[in-house]
């Protein structure tokens, strides 16, 4: 990741900070990778990531050891090893780092990527849900991600999902007929793919298919409910999809997803969903959980905005090659820096002529030019006056507009 793309992605870091700790999220950084064994039972050995996707190899002890596919996994292992059940609850956490899969690259899919994401610990509120994917959208927005749709569906638990596959499955047998050969091979391993074919026969089973929302139990539903009408009440628009299916086993109640159509094939930016066995499933006390992880790749290709690179304000220039000269460009440097400015060394062995154009090719306000006196010309109207010292300069350029925030508040 070369400047200038490395400015946007440190400026939309800015932003998930922002937007997240506000929001009472706490920074966690977890190992890159963890024992392959976590992700196998974390993230569920049936599904593509733990079958195809890992980077998994053995150490020198022979351990196996997995780079990270996601952080869910790691997260909840970090909180059951930090006894984080005796912090108060719920506990929130955000990360941002690299993760790893093996998948065929293409534009927004990569082997290593990196991604953003938050976790609730402790809570089954669904208003830890509604939060959850409000910061997401927030974020989302204000990056700049645009023609966005959020898709959102409840799993339910474990046991009403396996009795509706039982179901789905002897509704599938009985129109086998009428299904792609594909959807057919796999009616035994997993029914419910049948309802991402394009194949015309098997669109037509499937839109009288039984639906798993139909399914729920009681307090499913009411849960489902809440965390929509917080929704509702927020204003936030989203399409309940029966048929979304997330690549990750751990999944309870709610699940969802936000695309971008200015995304080609790789259109998901983000998504998540409840998790409230997974913690206990690796050995903890039960503890309900909720969060989301977004691509930042994604994110940036998707229209992220951000501000373009901002040059430093000053370049110190020296006009002779003379120890001295340069001991007081550095010192000046240095000093304008203490006072807030951005102000980079000019290299001072070079002609005076081409250490100006430097300064005019990384876009400064101003050069500072330490020679028998100390100039400041002005980049924009070319202006050239004798000044005293730092003082004077950081006054010249504070009437001149803005300084180098990053702006992530702009
Ligand atoms: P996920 O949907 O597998 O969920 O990944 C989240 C996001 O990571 C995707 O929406 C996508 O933007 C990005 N992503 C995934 N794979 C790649 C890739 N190969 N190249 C570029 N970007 C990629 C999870 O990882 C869950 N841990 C989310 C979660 C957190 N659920 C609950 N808590």
């Amino acid at each position: 990741v070369l400047p200038p793309d490395s400015g946007r992605r440190r400026w939309l870091q800015a932003l998930c900070a922002q937007v997240l700790e506000r929001a009472g999220f706490s920074y966690v950084e977890t190992p890159v990778f963890e024992s392959a064994e976590l992700f196998a039972r974390g993230v569920g050995a049936s599904t593509d990531i733990v079958r195809k996707e890992m980077f998994t190899f053995s150490d020198k002890a022979g351990r196996s050891l997995t780079l990270r596919p996601e952080n869910t996994a790691g997260i909840c292992r970090a909180y059951i090893e930090h006894g984080m059940h005796k912090w108060p609850q719920p506990v929130r956490l955000w990360y941002w780092g690299p993760f790893f899969r093996h998948e065929a690259p293409q534009a927004g899919r990569y082997r290593q990527f990196t991604q953003v994401g938050a976790e609730t610990l402790g809570s089954d509120d669904p208003a830890i849900d509604a939060e959850a994917i409000l910061l997401l959208a927030e974020i989302l927005e204000r990056a700049g991600v645009e023609r966005l749709r959020l898709r959102i569906a409840s799993l339910g638990s474990p046991e009403t999902r396996q009795a509706y596959a039982e179901e789905l499955r002897s509704y599938l047998r009985g129109r086998e007929a009428e299904l792609a050969p594909e959807v057919r091979e796999r009616l035994d391993v997993n029914p419910l793919r049948a309802f991402d074919s394009d194949h015309a026969g098997t669109r037509a089973v499937m839109a009288a298919a039984p639906r798993l929302l139909d399914r729920l139990a009681a307090d499913d539903v009411e849960h489902f409910r809440a965390v929509l009408g917080l929704l509702d009440a927020a204003g936030l628009e989203y399409e309940v999809d029966t048929t979304l299916v997330r690549g990750l086993d751990y999944y309870t109640r709610t699940v969802f997803e936000f695309e971008s159509a200015a995304l080609g094939a790789q259109r998901g930016v983000g998504g998540g969903g409840r998790y409230d066995r997974l913690v206990a499933e690796l050995g903890g006390p039960d503890t309900p959980a909720c969060g989301w992880a977004a691509g930042v790749e994604r994110i940036l290709l998707a229209g992220a905005k951000g501000p373009a690179m901002a040059g430093p304000d000053v370049v110190v220039a020296t006009a002779t090659g003379a120890r001295d000269a340069v001991a007081r460009a550095l010192r000046l440097a240095r000093e304008l820096r203490a006072a807030g400015l951005a102000a980079e060394l000019a290299e001072p062995g070079r002609a005076l002529r081409r250490q100006l154009r430097r300064a005019d090719r990384v876009g400064a306000r101003a050069v500072a030019i330490v020679g028998d006196d100390l100039q400041l010309k002005m980049l924009d109207s070319g202006a050239q006056t004798p000044v005293a010292g730092p003082a004077e300069v950081v006054r010249a350029l504070a009437s001149g507009g803005e300084g180098a925030d990053p702006g992530v508040t702009a």
